[in-house]
């Protein structure tokens, strides 16, 4: 067995040698031995650990895939965190001002995707293994809502009825405040049996949608954004946790700042939307038609919030365009992974004097800044929001103005 020295982490949270070795659960300056196997140190033994390095609080932290970072201490994952958008921004020339970073507390998820399968004895719900198909049940989780953890035994029960042998059945869950939405993917064809057998379920859900099927809706699972409630269709986006949604919008109605007309580009079911709208006039809009149309639904029955305009468009294919632009003070973006490259184009030369960012992804984020920084625009402050605690998954809002330029 060769001793290794750890040098940084991956974005998976993985430690990596200096000679590109992979090891789970370890961290930069700690000593491990290992044999190494495909690049990957499977096993660490921790000869000399981190002054960073914490007793994880979770029995399931070593085989759930669920978290990566339980045996790091919170200060550490708080300035890794702020790290890797540093360090996504560097890699574009972009130095900015970052506030401190916002973490969301333990056991207040309030969205999961948890995985079923029938076994011998019955069935079997939890977090996929650690880069692997297993399944581990879960008795404790840190990080999801007690309401969402009280539900594994009814899952094992739905996963019994309604999984084929062999499938793995998907159980997007979204807590609410009348009740749990739950959206089931690979599930047994939903047969006359299956009909009959699942409105049992009714005391334990909110909504069950069996694939595209909606099976009842025994309490609407609405969400409060500002003053108006949504229902959002099955399995929607929405933020992690109720805390990280405050701490985005109060960072993006910041971002926006006076503006009297804000454009919400991709607006998913009004998350931004209906807060800015309290001042605002505001023109959402969204890809997918099912969420713009949860958004107008909850505007027609809002009251008290300026006007809201929605559109269904692929801000891909079809950016708004400079001239769409220019009657607004100020612009939020929030896509997904992929950034908005074609949108920030179209943004950069309209020249909106504000944007507010929130992303989901360092790496295409500060792509977008680059090109907004090279048309004269600057990053006023970063603010990373941490939603997913214990992940390696990193988020943030940012202020961008456009820069004034002075007559010499
Ligand atoms: C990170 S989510 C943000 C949603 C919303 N702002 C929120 O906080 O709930 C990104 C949104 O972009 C939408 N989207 C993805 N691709 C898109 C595209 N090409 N054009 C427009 N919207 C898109 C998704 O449907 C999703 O609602």
């Amino acid at each position: 067995m060769t001793d290794h020295v750890i040098e940084r982490l991956g974005h998976k949270g993985d430690g990596i040698t200096g000679d590109g070795l992979r090891a789970a659960l370890t961290l930069p300056g700690e000593v491990v031995s290992g044999a190494p196997e495909n690049g990957r140190i499977t096993d660490p033994r921790i000869v000399a650990p981190s002054p960073d390095r914490v007793r994880a609080p979770c029995a399931h932290f070593r085989s759930c895939g669920g978290c990566a970072l339980q045996h790091a201490s919170d200060d550490f994952v708080a300035r890794w965190k702020a790290q890797v958008v540093e360090t996504a921004l560097a890699a574009q020339g972009i130095v900015a001002p970052f506030r401190p970073i916002h973490t969301s507390p333990p056991r207040t998820r309030r969205r999961a995707t948890l995985a079923g399968r029938r076994t011998k004895k019955g069935a079997l719900v939890g977090f996929h293994a650690r880069r692997s198909d297993t399944i581990v049940p879960i008795t404790e989780c840190h990080v999801l809502h007690p309401d969402l953890l009280t539900l594994v035994p009814v899952l094992e029960e739905v996963t019994r009825l309604g999984a084929s042998r062999n499938a793995v059945l998907g159980f997007a869950l979204t807590r609410s405040d009348a009740g749990v939405d739950c959206a089931v993917t690979g599930g047994k064809p939903l047969d006359e049996a299956l009909r009959l057998a699942l409105p049992r379920f009714v005391p334990h859900f909110a909504r069950l949608t069996w694939g595209d099927e909606t099976v009842f809706t025994a309490n609407p699972p609405a969400q409060r954004f500002g003053p108006a409630q949504v229902i959002p269709p099955p399995g929607a986006f929405l933020q992690a946790t109720p805390d990280g949604e405050a701490a985005l919008v109060a960072a993006v109605q910041e971002a926006v700042g006076e503006a009297r007309h804000v454009a919400d580009l991709f607006a998913g079911c009004g998350t931004f939307t209906l807060p800015l709208a309290q001042t605002a006039a505001v023109h959402a809009v969204e890809g997918a038609a099912d969420l713009t149309e949860a958004l107008d639904h909850a505007t027609r029955h809002a009251t008290g919030l300026k006007p809201i305009t929605l559109e269904t468009r692929d801000l891909f294919r079809r950016p708004l365009l400079p001239d769409e632009l220019t009657r607004f003070d100020a612009v939020l973006l929030d896509p997904p992974r992929a950034g908005a490259e074609a949108q920030v184009a179209q943004i950069a030369e309209a020249g909106v004097p504000r944007i507010a960012y929130a992303s989901c992804n360092p790496v295409t984020f500060a792509r977008d800044a680059k090109a907004l920084c090279e048309a004269g625009y600057r990053i006023d402050w970063v603010q990373v929001v941490d939603q997913f605690r214990w992940s390696p998954h990193v988020e943030l809002a940012a202020q961008i103005s456009r820069a004034h330029i002075s007559a010499a």
